[in-house]
């Protein structure tokens, strides 16, 4: 795993949107793993003020998202489809049909595989370690499938977006595992604030899969850079 320390959010976000920019405008077929959350927000913004100066042509890119919340209805503001159309689908000039989310009617590791895999998956990190919603206990075998969320996810998802109300946070999810992870050709992983000093300095003293870590799968993929800033450091 690779380190780069960067100032702030906005230096960080400014470097990975510049790494997806790259990537798209070089291969006009890729396919990004997207995530959501609060930490790839400046990212998307970067991306959408880049469509809008440079034209960046994002119309056969295809994007995959890492996981959804089981149980909200359709188009509720915090399901992760609508957080994705406001955040970055509705400013670039992706189209709809090349746009994935997992969903329990189908295989979405066989739809990637067959779509030619992920060129660049993006990851944030949860408090407790966890990449998508694999959370700690998750197997290094796993693929897409239901998960429960722990009570810490809750938490903290319900502060962050629903108005401190925990009963309004699904109890689960459906995400892609770490193996489908891993398959990825190249991985990013974006931690942000003091709130993620903890997982940071643990990802950086990792040297193998720890159960209880999630994370610490990324010492088994042989491109994995990850960007964290100031506040996010020791
Ligand atoms: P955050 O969430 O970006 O809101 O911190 C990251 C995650 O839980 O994976």
């Amino acid at each position: 795993m690779e380190f780069i320390k960067l100032k702030d959010e906005k230096e960080c976000s400014k470097f990975v949107a510049g790494e997806i920019i790259k990537l798209v405008k070089n291969n006009k077929k890729a396919n990004l793993g997207l995530a959501t959350g609060s930490t790839p927000i400046q990212t998307y913004k970067y991306l959408i003020e880049d469509f809008n100066q440079n034209k960046t042509n994002w119309k056969k890119i295809k994007t995959f998202n890492l996981d959804e919340y089981l149980g909200l209805p359709a188009g509720h503001k915090q399901s992760y489809k609508v957080f994705m159309s406001e955040m970055l689908f509705e400013g670039i000039s992706i189209k709809p049909k090349n746009v994935f989310f997992p969903n329990t009617d189908q295989n979405y590791d066989k739809l990637i595989a067959s779509e030619g895999g992920i060129d660049f998956q993006l990851l944030g990190i949860g408090t407790n370690g966890h990449i998508g919603f694999n959370e700690p206990g998750s197997e290094l075998e796993s693929l897409t499938r239901i998960v429960d969320l722990t009570e810490e996810t809750i938490n903290v998802n319900a502060n962050k977006f629903f108005d401190g109300d925990t009963t309004e946070v699904p109890k689960q999810a459906i995400s892609m595992g770490l193996k489908s992870i891993l398959e990825a050709k190249k991985i990013v992983l974006l931690a942000l604030g003091e709130s993620k000093r903890e997982v940071v300095s643990k990802l950086l003293d990792c040297k193998e899969f720890d159960i209880n870590f999630p994370a610490s799968a990324l010492t088994l993929h042989d491109d994995v850079t990850i960007i964290y800033d100031e506040e996010a450091s020791i």
